[in-house]
């Protein structure tokens, strides 16, 4: 699987960075370096709501630092 997360400037000031922190370890806590790829991406076009968040290319809608634990569960673990 593939999680993309969005740097660009709209993104970043809504805390993507935290997001991409937060997605690590929760990558790194279930063991899941084989199976998910983590990449940023410049702007994916949907500024609008909370930082933007691709899994295989599904958008994944109102990512935050608070809410991606909960949306990474069920997105992910949901999934295997
Ligand atoms: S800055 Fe992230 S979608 Fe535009």
């Amino acid at each position: 699987m593939e999680i993309k997360v969005c740097i660009g400037s709209s993104c970043h000031l809504r805390g993507s960075y935290e997001v991409i922190e937060k997605l690590k370890s929760l990558i790194a806590e279930h063991s899941l370096e084989n199976k998910v790829n983590l990449a940023a991406s410049f702007c994916l076009g949907k500024c609008g709501a909370g930082v933007t968040v691709t899994g295989d290319g599904e958008f994944w809608e109102g990512v935050t630092p608070e809410t991606v634990e909960s949306i990474f569960k069920e997105k992910v673990l949901g999934n295997k």
